[in-house]
Parts: structure tokens; sequence; C-alpha cells
């Protein structure tokens, strides 16, 4: 692709200098341009320089990072990499316009793919953002999603999968959600035998919002503990007996006697 191609290309993004006041360019001879312009990496940008109708000139501090060129009154500049460039356009002696380019990288999330069970958080990191951000989720009983700072929360809803679109004021990126369920399968009632650490693991990650990362912390460390000693604390609380009507009572509900073995089992030996 020439650098022509490159302008024609990007023409539709042409950055509306054109919005300097149309007085500019048939401004008098005495007039120096001064602009700053933020363009990301593709973009192209133009502006008439004001001259007194003598051949113009122009010294590019960085053309790697932006490329310039004059044609006729008109300053073309295309961004090329990410890195800042000084135009100087001139009319013999006389400086005529001063460009200040910034070239943006554009905004990336990573990771693109996420994997988070139902009830749990797992975050993206956003750099480069230009502009304001706004994420959304395409299914948000699937999962859903909000900003923190620099980073997209999805927290997981329900078993599936849905794609989150993270944008700025100029790049879309999406990220692959999978929100997988949280007891492996029907997920309580009946009572039947749930076992291995793998299930106890995906059920005790609903206690790791309150517990910490694999129950390392947060109210109580629970991980570590044997699990005879789990499950007589488990109980005392379901009995009511340890804090009744407290967080762990109520939250307790709903695990089958099997459920909260595997659970046990698992921050035993986590
Ligand atoms: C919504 C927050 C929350 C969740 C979710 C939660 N807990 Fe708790 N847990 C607490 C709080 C708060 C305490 C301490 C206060 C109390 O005694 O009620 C506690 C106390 C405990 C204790 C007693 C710790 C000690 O050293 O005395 C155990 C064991 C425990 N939780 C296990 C679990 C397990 C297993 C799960 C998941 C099935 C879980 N918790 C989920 C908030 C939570």
């Amino acid at each position: 692709m020439t650098k022509l191609d490159r302008l024609a290309t990007f023409a539709t993004l042409l950055f509306s200098l054109a919005a300097i006041p149309a007085t500019v360019g048939h401004a008098t001879a005495s007039t120096t341009l001064s602009r700053s312009i933020v363009l990301l990496s593709g973009d192209g940008a133009s502006m008439t320089i004001p001259s007194a109708g003598g051949p113009l000139g122009l010294t590019n501090s960085n053309p790697a990072a932006v490329s310039a060129a004059v044609s006729g009154t008109t300053l073309s500049v295309t961004a090329l990499a990410p890195g800042k460039a000084a135009i100087v356009v001139k009319e013999g002696r006389k400086t005529r316009a001063k460009l200040k380019v910034t070239v943006k990288a554009p905004m990336t999330v990573a990771p693109t793919t996420l994997a988070v069970p139902v009830a749990e958080s797992a975050q993206a990191r956003i750099s480069n953002a230009f502009g304001p951000v706004v994420a959304t989720s395409a299914d948000t009983a699937v999962a859903t999603v909000y900003l923190d700072g620099e980073s997209v929360v999805v927290r997981g809803r329900a078993a599936g999968a849905t794609t989150v679109t993270v944008r700025d004021s100029r790049t879309t990126v999406s990220v692959a959600v999978t929100v997988s369920a949280p007891g492996g399968g029907s997920g309580g009632g009946g009572g039947g035998t749930v076992s291995g650490t793998t299930e106890g693991r995906l059920l005790a990650s609903n206690c790791f919002q309150c517990h910490g990362t694999y129950g390392s912390g947060g109210f109580d460390r629970i991980s570590g503990k044997s699990e005879t000693e789990l499950i007589e604390e488990l109980n005392e609380f379901l009995a009511g007996g340890e804090d009744p009507g407290g967080i762990m009572a109520a939250h307790l509900q709903g695990y089958t006697a099997a459920q909260l073995q595997a659970i046990a089992r698992y921050l035993s030996h986590p």
C-alpha cells in the first residue's frame, strides 16, 4: 500500500481538523497555525496551511511515527506507529504551521477468553483506552460485567457461554466468556453422592468470595483444616449453634450433606 493509498483508505477517518474555522484557510500571511492531535495508528488527518502563496516545506521530527506531506496548501498526516512527532511547515523562513501528533496504540484487553464458575468473578485488563470505556455482556443471564479501574470484571451467573464487548471511543474488543456450573451438574437437591476433589473444589468456590481464593483467608481461613473439623463446624452452623441467623447459617442452606462432605474433603487438601 502506498502512502497515498493509505490516506485514501482512511479518508473517512479524517479527524475534523476541517472544524478549524474556515477563515484559517484564507488567513493573512502572518498567521501561524498551532495544533495538537491524537491519532491511532492508521488514522489520517489533514489541515489547510495559511500561506502567502509561496512554496511550502516541512520538517517531521519522527517519520517512523507519522508520515507527513504538503500538497498545495494542504498538510496531510498519517499515523504509522505509536510515538510523537512534531511537524513544522515553513514558507521560506516563515513558520506557517506547527502540528504535534501523538500516535496511540489501540486499546487492548487481555486475556480475551475467560472461564469462570457460577458466582465467581474473573478479570481482564484494559490497556491504552482511548476515551471512556463501556463493557457489555451479550447474555446477562450467563455473565454480568462491570468496570473496575483498568479491569473488566466478569461475574458468572449461570452455566453457558457469552461474549463480553469492551469498547472505547475507537476500538471494540470481544472477550469470550465460559461459565461453568458450581456443582458439576444438577446442583443441590436429591442427596446424590458427590465425590472427588474436582466437584469439591467447584462447590467450595462459592466459599472463596468470603474466605479468599482456595479458602486462604478473607473472614476466616478455612483451608487446611481436617475434614472432620470442617464438617463439625459446618454442622454447628447448620444447627444454629455457632452463629444463629449469621451469614454461614444462611449460606449453608441448600447444600446436601454429600456436597458439604465434598467441600470439606477438598478444603482439607486444597
Ligand atoms: C457471604 C460470605 C460467606 C460465604 C459465601 C461463606 N462464608 Fe464461611 N464464614 C463467613 C463469615 C462472616 C464467617 C465468620 C462469622 C461467623 O461465625 O458467622 C464464616 C465462618 C466460617 C467457618 C468457621 C471458621 C472458623 O475458623 O471459625 C467455616 C468453617 C466456614 N465459614 C466455611 C465456609 C464454607 C465451607 C463456605 C462455602 C460452602 C463458606 N464458609 C461460605 C462468611 C461466608
